[in-house]
């Protein structure tokens, strides 16, 4: 499966938050013994919140640049800590290849970039620069950061936190930790094991408080 083209997914039903299983059941057991069709506007295989029947399950999009390929291997790390706590669907996305709108459906964004002079690459600025376009739209969702550097103080947490201020800004939910690396993953050059566990709880946090919030 080609991750880049969009979200993969564990569709079991039983791995959907019980709220949502609940308003599935709900529906699908009064829709044929209804007496009267539906209300025209609502299409029968929606919920309420409008997201599709078959597609119920909160999504989470983890999206990158990578110059040289270790960004993109925290982006892996972090894709399978997602995956490891379950209950969500997860996309992987190169920032060039994100479209604006990419950022509308999922409940939780994950921006990864390697650090250029102390920040993060252009390729990943300019796509939250143009995001400006949906600002209010992203309130309320998910989000979280990870960097690598070249070098031991060379600047990942800096990088990090300019792109943490950015989904602030939006007035996406941050979500810290009291261990590990508090701001976001780091890693120094190619992610070593102490990398990967931190890029790892990412994945498992983010996918928990998604779920908490919009399972
Ligand atoms: C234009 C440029 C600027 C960089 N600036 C820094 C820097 O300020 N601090 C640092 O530690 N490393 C710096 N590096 C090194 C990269 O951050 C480092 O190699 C990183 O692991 C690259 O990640 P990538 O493989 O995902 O592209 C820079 C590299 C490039 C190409």
């Amino acid at each position: 499966m080609d991750r880049s083209l969009g979200y993969s997914t564990t569709s079991d039903i039983s791995r959907i938050g019980t709220a949502v299983q609940r308003r599935i059941r709900c529906r699908l057991s009064a829709w044929p013994a209804k007496a009267h069709p539906a209300p025209a506007r609502r299409h029968p295989w929606r919920l309420r919140s409008g997201r599709d029947i078959m597609h119920a399950m909160a999504k989470i999009l983890i999206l990158y640049y990578s110059g040289t390929g270790n960004t993109a291997k925290m982006a892996e790390m972090v894709h399978r800590g997602v995956e490891e706590e379950g209950g969500v669907e997860v996309g992987l996305k190169k920032a060039e290849d994100t479209r604006l709108e990419d950022l509308l459906e999922p409940e939780g964004i994950l921006v990864g970039s390697p650090t250029y002079y102390g920040t993060m690459a252009w390729q990943v600025k300019k796509l939250l620069d143009e995001s400006v376009k949906y600002h209010g739209r992203l309130a309320g969702k998910v989000g979280g950061a990870f960097s690598s550097a070249g070098g031991m103080g060379g600047g990942n947490e800096t990088t990090i936190m300019n792109i943490l201020k950015a989904l602030l800004i939006h007035g996406m939910i941050i979500p810290g930790t009291p261990s590990g690396d508090h701001y976001g993953p780091v890693a120094v050059g190619s992610p070593d094991g102490r990398s990967e566990e931190n890029c790892l709880a990412l994945g498992r946090r983010t996918a928990a408080l998604v779920k908490r919030l919009f399972g």
